[in-house]
Formats: C-alpha cells, structure tokens, sequence
C-alpha cells in the first residue's frame, strides 16, 4: 500500500525509520517497490548516473517527466517524489508550472527541491497551491559552485546555525518531508530533534528518522565517483560487464544462438519448400 504524507509523520513519531532510494526508469522502480521501501526519489542524480552530464545543472525538465512517468508506472503503490531541476523553480510562476507537471504528467505525489531561507517564498506558494513539498539542505549539488563545491556542509558554528534556522523555516513554510545532505550527524541530530516533520539523510549520520542513497551507488552501477556516506550492497556492474563479454564470445565463436533459441521447420514443410523451387 502506498504510504501517505500523515503516515510519515507517525512513523517519525514512533520512532520507526523511513527508507527512500532514488530510481529512474521502470525496471528499477519495479525493484524498489517489490523490496518495500517507503518511498522512491527520482532524483536529478539520473543527469550523472543514467544520463552522463558531470553534474546535476543540465538536467530539464522533460528528461524529469520523461523519467518520472517511467518510475510510476513501475511502482503503482509507492510514494513518488519527483526533484525539481536547476532553474525550473527560480521565480514562484515557473515553480507553480513546472511542479504542476510533474504532479500532473509525471504522476509524482510530491516534488523536491533544494534551498534554505532563500526558497521560503517558493515552497509557500506551492504548499499553498496543494503541491507537496520535500525541501532539501546542507549539501545542494545543483548549487554546489556556491557551496564551495561537493563538501560536507556546517561543520562551523555559523554554518551548523544557518542549517537549523534553514530546517525550521522549511518546516514552517509548509515542507513535509526534509532530505539532509552531507552534513555531521550532530547538526542533523538537532534538525532531527526539533522538527515535527521527519528528515531523511544522505551523509547525515544515524540520528535522522529515514536514510536515501542513490539506486546505481548501492548496487555498485556507478563507478565515476564514490562518496563517503555511499554503502555498495552489490557489484552489479561487474557483473553486467561479465555477462555481456559472455555473450560477445558465445557469438564469436558460434555457440549461441543453440538450438534452444532457435526456431525450426518441420521435414514435411522442408521438403515442400525445397521440393517447390
Ligand atoms: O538527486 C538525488 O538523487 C538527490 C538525493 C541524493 C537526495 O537529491
């Protein structure tokens, strides 16, 4: 059964951690929903992982919805958040427009995106508007220019402040769901603390009240690069190469196609066909 914005809150209440795992395409979506995990992120990570970009920047709009749609269709009964991509909600009319498709189109429950104190406005007109909101902070990689590049985020006293103020002006504007990126796991254990809304980490640490990895991260699919905060629970890419090397050799050498994955005559029809000629 698909899970609700209230049973989030409950399971946060309770004590009980939320999982969500990004995915992209609807294979993937397949298997994440049949492993049981809460929710799915199709994160704007596919412009590195499924796409190839050096970043998350160049990714549109329609790669979103096209890629949305897919992870739907896949996973019919699992909450689906849709990332917002760079510039899509840079004033709150492109915000209303663009969010709006990727509920209406898309078919996600809710979107994502990234900012503090500067994206207050932006998450007020879409809650106001019915658009669930999932905010993002700490570490935002569609931004990471600003940030210094790709660092783990509030580790001064300053920085750790302006985190926890970002925190609870997202949860006050309406947000429902906060993903921490790359922060230590004493800011996020304090954003955790004095939020009614549960936070979901990524390099965060224990003490948040749900975790999100990135689908080819934990299966060993992306080897480009590989954070600290990444656990691989698999090496499928290896074997992916494997497999296929099996199958370029079997060609090579004439062992497959076998006569298994052949389509055959039978003699009456072979020899009317070569009896006709
Ligand atoms: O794009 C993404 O996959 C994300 C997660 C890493 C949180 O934003």
């Amino acid at each position: 059964m698909k899970k609700t914005i209230p049973e989030f809150e409950k399971m946060k209440q309770a004590g009980e951690k939320i999982t969500m795992l990004t995915a992209y395409d609807y294979p993937s979506a397949q298997w994440v929903e049949a492993a049981g995990v809460d929710t799915i992120l199709v994160g704007d990570s596919l412009g590195m992982v499924v796409l190839g970009y050096d970043s998350t920047v160049p990714v549109t709009m329609e790669e979103m919805l096209h890629h949305t749609k897919a992870v739907r269709r896949g996973a019919m009964q699992t909450f689906v958040i849709a990332d917002m991509p760079f510039m899509s909600y840079a004033t709150a009319d492109l915000a209303l427009m663009n969010a709006g498709r990727l509920i209406k189109e898309g078919g996600a429950d809710a979107v994502k995106l990234e900012g503090g104190f500067n994206v207050i406005p932006i998450v007020q007109t879409l809650t106001n508007a019915g658009i669930p909101i999932v905010g993002h902070i700490g570490l935002t990689p569609q931004t990471a220019n600003q940030l210094g590049g790709f660092k783990v985020q509030g580790r001064d006293l300053e920085s750790a402040k302006r985190i926890v103020k970002d925190g609870l002006a997202l949860e006050q504007a309406g947000a429902f769901l906060l993903v921490l990126e790359a922060i230590p796991k004493q800011v996020a254990g304090q954003i955790s603390v004095n939020l009614k809304i549960p936070t979901i980490g990524i390099g965060a640490g224990l003490d948040c009240d749900g975790q999100v990895l990135v689908f080819h991260d934990i299966l060993g699919l992306f080897e480009r690069f590989r954070p600290k905060f990444v656990k691989q629970y698999a090496q499928l890419g290896d074997e992916a190469v494997q497999a296929i090397r099996s199958y370029h050799e079997e060609v090579k050498s004439s062992v497959f196609p076998a006569d298994e994955h052949t389509f055959g005559l039978s003699d009456e029809v072979i020899e009317k066909l070569y009896g006709d000629k």
